[in-house]
């Protein structure tokens, strides 16, 4: 330490105890970054390559009854992929969406799996009060009439591409309908009832899907009617897993850039749907919020947790700036 104070910097006109007092502080900051950078690095390794995850048959389905997942937005995207992933580990599916083509092919898909498959066509934008509602519950209830329903994955979200001063009202409130509403009232119809399997003895469990961009940390660009409808689903996710957490497993999985129909466009870090996917589920009853897969836990430490982050961040931005140009303009062909 002596020798350090007596070669820092002469120009600079520190007494000898200040340059004690600045080594001292940088020695600390340097150990602290580095015991966490060591903690956060093995805590990964735990999460995502040692860990192993729960047979999610043996978790949520009892031996005697057949067991139903039911998904929403699940005829494209990161939606089909959790009833395929789900199907394959055994359970039947209830997927609901509003494209009726693609759900065909979809339903073919996953009757091909050798499981039970049944689907609600319905539009969640039209969701706008009791009365609409009501009209859907109707059709839930019909659908899911008898079954042991043991997941629940609220997945389906529109996208909103518009600033708040170009959007259309209709689309505003779209975006609540569909990911702020549909989800709550989804969590509200089938809590009361994986309640009562929790006192059978059975655990239930509800994935509710959130977005980066509904983070305050992470920049939404222009899409900010997006970030904050699905910012609702968050806060609520928290709040049911402060609720019924010791019953119900309840975990808000937060997608990053992942190649689908909604976002087509090559962002860096970009993951599939089945890696996405394939982490939540094998994550299902260990954690409560993710990001899913290891590479997006790297890069959200990269920008947001490590120190001096900002500078990657800011490089990631740039480089992702004309992807979300690319991404605007595919909306806009879309919607016109
Ligand atoms: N992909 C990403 O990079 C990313 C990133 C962060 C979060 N997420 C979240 O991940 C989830 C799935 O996204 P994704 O990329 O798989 O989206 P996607 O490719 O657009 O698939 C969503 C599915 O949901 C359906 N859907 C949309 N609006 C609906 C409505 N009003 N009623 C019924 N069904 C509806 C879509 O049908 P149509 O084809 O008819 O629209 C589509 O089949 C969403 O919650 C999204 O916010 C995705």
């Amino acid at each position: 330490m002596e020798t350090l104070c007596n070669n820092f910097p002469s120009k600079l006109t520190f007494g000898h105890d200040a340059k004690r007092t600045l080594l001292v502080g940088a020695f600390a900051l340097g150990t602290y970054q580095g015991v966490k950078l060591t903690g956060n690095f093995l805590a990964g390794v735990w999460k995502h390559l040692l860990r192993p995850g729960y047979d999610l048959k043996k978790r949520y389905a009892s031996d005697s009854s057949e067991c139903w997942a039911v998904v929403t937005g699940a005829a494209m995207g990161i939606g089909k992929e959790y009833a395929k992933q789900l199907g394959r580990r055994g359970f039947n599916i209830l997927a609901i969406d509003k494209d009726e083509s693609e759900m065909e092919k979809t339903q073919a898909e996953l009757s091909r799996l050798g499981i039970k498959v049944k689907t609600i066509i319905w539009d969640f934008g039209k969701i706008s009060n009791a009365e609409s509602y009501e009209a859907f519950e109707k059709e839930l209830k019909n659908a899911t009439n008898g079954l042991d329903i043991g997941i629940l994955v609220n997945n389906a979200a529109e996208f909103q591409q518009e600033s708040l001063d170009m959007i259309s009202v209709d689309r505003l409130f779209r975006a609540s309908s569909v990911n702020s509403l549909t989800p709550a009232l989804l969590a509200r119809y089938f809590i009361p009832k994986m309640l009562a399997r929790y006192n059978n003895g059975l655990k239930s469990a509800i994935i509710n899907v959130g977005t980066n961009a509904a983070e305050i940390q992470n920049p939404r660009y222009k899409f900010a009617v997006y970030g904050a409808s699905k910012a609702y689903l968050h806060i609520l996710s928290s709040g049911m897993r402060e609720v019924w957490g010791d019953k119900i497993d309840i975990m808000t999985a937060i997608p990053r850039q992942t190649k689908t129909p909604m976002c087509p466009v090559d962002y860096c870090f970009t993951a599939t749907p089945r890696a996405h996917v394939n982490a939540i589920l094998s994550q299902l009853g260990h954690e409560s919020e993710t990001y899913g897969t290891m590479t997006h836990d790297i890069e959200y430490y990269m920008r947001f947790g490590m120190f001096g982050g900002f500078v990657i961040d800011n490089m990631i931005q740039w480089l992702n700036e004309g992807e979300s140009k690319k991404l605007i303009s595919a909306y806009e062909r879309r919607m016109s």
